[in-house]
């Protein structure tokens, strides 16, 4: 993991109800009270004002984080949600490019960039998501679609602005499937990932930015992920759902 700060994040997708996701919090935030990992919940929208309110109440050092946004900054974007409301709930950190939203909701590239760069131009943090199919891993494409990703994903964000970008690598056909990819597929992903990285800025830059591995992370299978050289923690479906699951994952983190 290098000197990189690990990272997990739990990503909720579209699940809890409003008392299950205040126990949760609750639960997580004595559970998580003394870890070195970095860590972020991303809930369901409706209910970020108030778990950001108990987040802050508890005086607690885990992120609120937000699993989409849009990147217009105020208008008539029915359902949709700006940066700066986001911002003022207390969100510090924002998903783009989940697998879910590219390959279900069908956003493209070009979407995926501009909320980037309006999260970043808010001066919060993002995590792009970024990842292979089944087919594109079994036609040998998975370094150049993650580097396609990169590339488009990036565009137009600076290097300065890279300290406040993770990228989390999350093949498709791990997600959800209780397939994950091996320790040492994922860490061949990662270093090609922090090669493009070092292509589209600098070695500086490829070295500082935090990869995710993120696609049926367990309890039981965290610790060997990020024992690997460019692993930098986790972004957490299911198991994120769980307070001992999630627990055990970040302490395996760090
Ligand atoms: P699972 O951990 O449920 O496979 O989900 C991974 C994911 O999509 C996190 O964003």
């Amino acid at each position: 993991m290098a000197d990189r700060k690990p990272f997990v994040g739990g990503n909720w997708k579209m699940n809890l109800n409003a008392t299950e996701a205040e126990q949760l919090v609750s639960a997580l935030t004595t559970t998580l009270g003394d870890v070195s990992a970095e860590v972020a919940i991303c809930p369901p929208f409706p209910y970020l004002a108030s778990l950001g309110r108990q987040l802050s109440a508890a005086g607690s050092a885990i992120k609120l984080g937000a699993q989409d946004v849009y990147y217009q900054s105020n208008g008539a974007f029915t359902g949709e949600v700006s940066v700066a409301q986001l911002k003022d709930v207390g969100v510090q950190v924002v998903l783009t490019g989940h697998s879910e939203r590219r390959h279900v909701i069908g956003e493209s590239d070009v979407l995926i960039n501009a909320k980037t760069r309006a999260v970043l131009d808010a001066g919060l943090e993002v995590i792009l998501c970024i990842g292979e199919k089944i087919e594109q891993r079994e036609a040998g494409q998975t370094d150049a679609i993650n580097a396609g990703q990169l590339g488009y994903g990036l565009a137009g964000v600076t290097a300065a602005q890279m300290e406040r970008v993770t990228i989390a690598y999350e093949p498709v056909w791990a997600i959800g499937t209780g397939k994950t990819a091996t320790p040492a597929d994922a860490q061949a992903a990662h270093a090609a990932i922090r090669k493009t990285l070092a292509f589209l800025y600098d070695e500086k830059v490829a070295a500082a930015t935090r990869i995710q591995y993120g696609g049926s992370v367990k309890a039981n299978n965290a610790a060997e992920l990020f024992a690997q050289p460019d692993i930098d923690g986790g972004l957490i479906g299911g198991a994120s759902l769980k307070t001992d699951d999630f627990t055990a994952i970040v302490q395996a983190a760090g």
